[in-house]
């Protein structure tokens, strides 16, 4: 089967202020790939993010969407992205959940042209392949953190993108509500064939849900498939991380309460 790149990054380095963040990455990402992408916190991914969707510039390098320069790159509604701290509404925030999913189809190259009644078509319907069409006309900040979770994968799909980007989606979402989600995951991957790139910490996670696994700090210490990575050492991820990790898998504890 021929693949082809939907992202490709190349010599990518890039740096805030003096330091590199993200240094010489070169990373492709094929249609139909799942990819999980995890390193520790401040390790460049978000900001590796930012350069693939061309919200900041590499200082060195050049990244290529759908087979276009990112400068020339125009197709922004193929492309859904949940960012970091997406689910941060209180309850008092003033938006209906439908709202929030028809806000998606306001793309960063202006608003699309046409009718309202089109676009609240499809706002439910996006809705409806997260399983939240009830919750429709509820408030946002009224929502548990899976639903509001939920909610942000729905305003990612609706303009039927082929490319779905969720940096750490799963931050402060209870267990079940997590396992929902990499269903829901799943089913978007295998059914629909939509391309997933997801940045996440959950390490002992992942590699059950994710075709192939990007392990990052500054520059990529391993990139393949999700059963590689799981041979990947103890030892590999200790020195990437720089202390001991193998216990932070399957740690779901976010009682709030902080041990020191
Ligand atoms: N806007 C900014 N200005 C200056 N430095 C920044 C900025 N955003 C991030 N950084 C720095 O760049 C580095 C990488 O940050 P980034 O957010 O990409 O890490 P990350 O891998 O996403 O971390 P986390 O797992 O905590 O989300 C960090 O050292 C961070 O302090
Ligand atoms: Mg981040």
């Amino acid at each position: 089967m021929k693949q082809n790149a939907i992202v490709e990054m190349k010599d990518l380095s890039f740096k805030y202020e003096k330091e590199w963040v993200v240094k010489d990455v070169n990373l492709s990402i094929y249609e139909g790939q799942f990819l999980g992408l995890v390193g520790p916190n401040g390790s460049g991914k978000s900001t590796l993010i930012k350069l693939m969707l061309g919200l900041s510039k590499p200082d060195v390098g050049s990244v290529q969407l759908y087979g276009e320069s990112i400068k020339k790159f125009d197709k922004w509604e193929e492309i859904g992205f949940v960012s970091q701290k997406a689910n941060s509404f209180n309850s008092g925030f003033p938006a209906t959940v439908i709202e929030v999913v028809k806000s998606g189809l306001v793309s960063r190259m202006g608003t699309f042209s046409f009718f309202n009644r089109k676009h609240k078509e499809r706002a439910m319907e996006a809705l409806r392949t997260v399983e939240m069409e009830e919750y429709a006309d509820t408030n946002i900040g009224e929502l548990s953190g899976g639903q509001q979770q939920r909610v942000f994968i729905a305003r990612a799909l609706v303009s039927d993108p082929s490319l779905v980007i969720l940096d750490e989606p799963t931050v402060g979402v209870d267990a079940k509500h997590v396992t929902d989600f990499y269903n829901l995951l799943g089913k978007l991957n295998k059914e629909k064939g939509i391309t997933l790139l997801m940045v996440t910490h959950d390490i002992g996670t992942i590699t059950d849900h994710a075709t192939h696994v990007v392990c990052m700090n500054k520059t990529i210490h391993f990139h393949g498939h999700s059963d590689d990575y799981k041979e990947f050492s103890e030892e590999d991820l200790n020195q990437l991380y720089g202390h001991a990790v193998q216990q932070l898998s399957h740690n779901h504890d976010h009682s709030g309460v902080s041990h020191s």
